[in-house]
């Protein structure tokens, strides 16, 4: 009779539940005890910020985006801020604080729950010994070692959906919509969506762009009737030669500082150079909000099931993944090695071309 916990690190993504649900009762049916771990490693350090999860609890949150488990940014323990009564803080290695509530709490393993940062975090105590299984989430799909994470599907759901309705308003003034999605420095949200959307042109990080050649293209579009035109832009999109700051890297977190966002950057620039009628908007966090699509629930669902059964089977240290449709293990290593990104060759970028689509580039 084992006795594991999980927690949830990262920003949100839709199916955060989801494993938890699938975790709790995977654990029920093998008359385990399971706990959820509040507010990411921070629960561990105050061991009152633990909750006893049971079918009731969990009975069907699977639905319901965010995590039980509450906010998922409280850092990272190998560099957690520890503030003073004057507001002075300072970055302290508290992991072995973190190890010794894990033992003393006894439990069996931990399900850590995240995207990269996570799951470095992840492997680090893996590798002091304590036993954890990773489960792979990101809206930004830019993790390595599985085809998939869940979050994925629905942020570009609920984008596709944005860039639809988008075109009723340009079309209705002839008007270049300009719209930011996320993605961080990976462009599959933006790619998917935009060919999905209809879109006339389509910005990534993986594919630096001209803002002349967008402008081309647009102005090319019009000259053979369609008058207005969509551009999605990724967020850590960028211009060919790097002569605009796009973005910085800040604290715990990554902070976009273009002047204004780089959708409002890319709309000027094509207002200015071409004189049309151009708005720009961010879509934002409105991509994590919300119930997961069935794709992102079932993948929750079957990751939460699968880090359950690979505790078991004693396949601790691994993380679960997506391969050829089928649940695997792979190392924390493996997922960690490579930074996931949009192929510029592969087929999906080729089919939006093939669409007429332009990257700008
Ligand atoms: O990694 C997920 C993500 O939503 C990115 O797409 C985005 O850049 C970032 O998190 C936003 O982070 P925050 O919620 O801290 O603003």
């Amino acid at each position: 009779r084992l006795k594991i916990c999980i927690n949830t690190g990262g920003g949100d993504a839709p199916g955060l539940n989801a494993v938890i649900e699938a975790v709790t009762m995977a654990a029920h049916h093998r008359q385990w005890e399971v706990y959820g771990i509040r507010s990411g490693y921070a629960g561990l350090l105050n061991t009152n910020d633990i909750i006893r999860l049971t079918p009731k609890v969990v009975d069907g949150i699977a639905i319901q985006g965010g995590t039980i488990l509450g906010s998922t940014n409280k850092g990272n323990p190998f560099r957690m801020p520890v503030c003073n009564v004057a507001g002075d803080c300072e970055e302290r290695d508290l992991s072995g604080k973190v190890l010794e509530n894990f033992k003393r709490l006894g439990f069996d393993a931990l399900i850590a729950v995240g995207g990269d940062g996570s799951m470095e975090i992840a492997k680090r105590f893996s590798d002091l010994g304590m036993p954890v299984i990773g489960v792979p989430k990101t809206i930004d799909n830019d993790l390595g070692g599985t085809e998939m994470t869940f979050g994925f599907d629905t942020a570009t759901g609920i984008a596709t959906e944005a860039i639809d309705r988008l075109h009723s308003t340009a079309k209705s003034h002839d008007r270049i919509m300009v719209v930011e999605v996320m993605g961080r420095d990976a462009g599959f949200i933006a790619l998917n969506s935009g060919i999905s959307g209809n879109a006339d042109v389509i910005l990534i990080p993986e594919i630096p762009f001209d803002i002349d050649k967008i402008c081309a293209h647009l102005m090319g579009n019009e000259l053979n009737g369609r008058k207005y035109g969509i551009v999605v832009v990724a967020e850590g999109a960028m211009p060919a030669g790097g002569d605009v700051v796009v973005k910085s890297e800040a604290g715990l977190g990554r902070e976009h500082v273009v002047l204004g966002g780089i959708a409002e950057y890319v709309a000027q620039e094509i207002a200015s150079r071409t004189g049309k009628d151009t708005r720009s908007l961010v879509l934002g966090h409105l991509q994590r909000g919300g119930s997961p699509t069935t794709f992102d629930r079932l993948l929750a669902l079957r990751f939460g099931a699968a880090a359950v059964r690979a505790i078991e089977a004693g396949k601790l240290g691994h993380m679960v993944a997506l391969k050829s449709d089928r649940i695997a293990l792979v190392t924390m290593a493996e997922a960690l090695s490579v930074e996931k990104r949009v192929d510029p060759r592969g087929d999906t970028v080729l089919t939006a071309r093939d669409m007429d689509i332009s990257f700008g580039d």
